[in-house]
């Protein structure tokens, strides 16, 4: 047990664990790869942002690739490099480029926080009201307009971060330096320590939708699971692995090749799309797992099974007019059948979209759309979306929130008790976890559900930059 700095919390200090006598190629078994196109052309940087959204840079040009409209969306025909992004809570989204941090919203910009760095930002990630940034100085929080550099015992936290599940309840982020491999969290002392693992050299580091964290050294792979360590030696120490934070499983690509793992078992993906040179080309997952990997020519996507995305609506969105989504299945060649509900009843499906008509959703509540894609050889998988109907007006804080706060949640959260929300600052703060309990009905604890148009109250006030 180490304590940093005073702080009286279960701050766990632990020695690299021992590396045990298997290797993920005596457990894997192999399946192959299943692929397709993302787009055409020779993709550099490619990042999948707000589910469905991919931020790319092919062919030179910086492009939005919607899965809405079948030609890209170009930010700039001679575009920078692209090394992250991430969407924010109006919608717009941030990139992380060799030019700096810029803005896409209506228009592409510099972004304002980028005065406060001291190089272009190489890696972006929003967790609620925090926007996370790597630079080659090291790690910061942008939280209210202000930044806040992270250390660990003075050294800067260079290495690649992954926003992590929680540890000793509170949420974390994963990054390491030359000292090892940290946990930062937010503790009543401020940033800090929770979880760290001494004396490791951590290139890439991810953690997944289960909470398994998983970090790449030169000797294998470092696995945090449930609070527990364990070790994986590689062949190949030059992995690099990838994981979305709210989807199971990761994926780590190494020379030797690429595996799906939820680190409990190891799958090797065979017959990888040509040209694929890993673990360079792998870029990033998307909101269903799949991994987006350059290959010769062309951008695609890799899953480890048969997989159905819902795309063109955020997840948890509200619609306001009629809305197309669509199913985008993975591998896209073999498919008989796409099927799609809402609360159970059948749609019309034309060409694997839908479209969604708000009137026809008019009870207050979220909905669940579901699609079913089936292939040739009878092999099925299922799509959920979940969504919203009302109009998405302006809401503030003052008119719109704090009443329902008052009506609904005041009881239990405006003491010292329950996690104190009785203010906008901390409602901001929490806003992702308070709209995810609140549309699966989680709180407010014992019922009654909020309604839908309580719920898009909420995500109004968000979408609106929380006035
Ligand atoms: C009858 C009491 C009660 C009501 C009403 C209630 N909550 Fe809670 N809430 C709790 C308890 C108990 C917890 C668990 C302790 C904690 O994390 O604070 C909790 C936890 C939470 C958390 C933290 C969950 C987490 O994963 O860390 C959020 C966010 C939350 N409530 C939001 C709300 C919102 C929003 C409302 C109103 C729409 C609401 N609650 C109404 C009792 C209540």
């Amino acid at each position: 047990m180490r304590v940093f700095h005073g702080i009286l919390l279960s701050v766990v200090g632990c020695q690299a664990p021992s590396l045990p006598d298997y290797q993920p190629a005596d457990m894997r078994f192999s399946v192959p790869a299943l692929a397709d196109t993302v787009a055409a052309g020779s993709a550099t940087g490619a990042v999948s942002v707000d589910g469905f959204q991919i931020v790319a840079n092919v062919d030179g040009a910086l492009v939005v690739l919607d899965p809405r409209s079948s030609t890209p969306r170009t930010l700039r025909a001679v575009g920078p490099q692209v090394w992250g992004a991430t969407s924010l809570a109006d919608g717009s989204t941030l990139i992380a480029t060799d030019e700096g941090l810029l803005l896409d919203d209506v228009y592409l910009q510099p972004s304002p926080v980028q005065a406060s760095l001291p190089s272009p930002a190489l890696q972006v990630a929003r967790r609620g009201g925090a926007i996370w940034i790597r630079t080659a100085e090291g790690l910061s929080v942008w939280r209210g307009g202000a930044l806040t550099s992270l250390d660990w015992d003075g050294a800067p936290l260079t290495a690649p971060f992954a926003l992590g599940a929680a540890e000793s309840g509170i949420d974390v982020v994963w990054t390491a330096n030359a000292r090892g491999l940290v946990a930062i969290g937010e503790t009543t002392e401020g940033w800090a320590p929770v979880a760290t693992l001494k004396g490791v050299s951590v290139s890439s580091v991810a953690v997944d939708g289960a909470g398994v964290m998983v970090a790449s050294t030169p000797d294998g792979l470092i696995v945090r699971r449930e609070g527990a360590w364990s070790a994986w030696s590689l062949s190949a120490g030059d992995a690099r692995v990838l994981a979305n934070p709210s989807r199971r499983g990761l994926w780590v690509a190494s020379s030797d090749g690429l595996w799906w793992t939820d680190s409990t078992y190891f799958k090797g993906m065979v017959s990888l799309p040509e040209g694929a040179m890993l673990p360079d080309a792998a870029l990033s997952v998307d909101a269903v797992g799949r991994l987006l990997v350059a290959g010769e020519g062309a951008l695609v996507r890799v899953a480890d099974r048969p997989t159905v995305a819902v795309v063109g609506l955020r997840n948890l969105a509200s619609i306001d007019g009629e809305t197309t989504v669509a199913a985008q299945s993975t591998p896209a060649d073999g498919v008989t059948s796409v099927t799609m509900t809402v609360d159970a009843a059948p749609l019309e499906v034309t060409d694997g979209a839908t479209t969604l008509d708000p009137f026809e959703f008019l009870d207050d509540a979220t909905h669940r759309l579901e699609a079913v894609t089936t292939w040739q050889d009878g092999v099925q998988a299922v799509g959920v979306l979940d969504f919203t109907v009302g109009s998405v007006g302006a809401a503030t804080w003052v008119d719109n929130v704090e009443p329902l706060f008052q009506a609904r949640c005041a009881k239990c959260h405006a003491g010292s008790t329950q996690t104190r929300l009785d203010s906008a600052e901390a409602w901001e703060t929490n806003v992702d976890l308070i709209l995810d309990d609140v549309t699966q009905r989680r709180m407010p604890l014992g019922g009654p559900a909020l309604t839908g148009a309580e719920i898009s109250v909420i995500r109004a006030w968000q979408e609106g930059g929380f006035p």
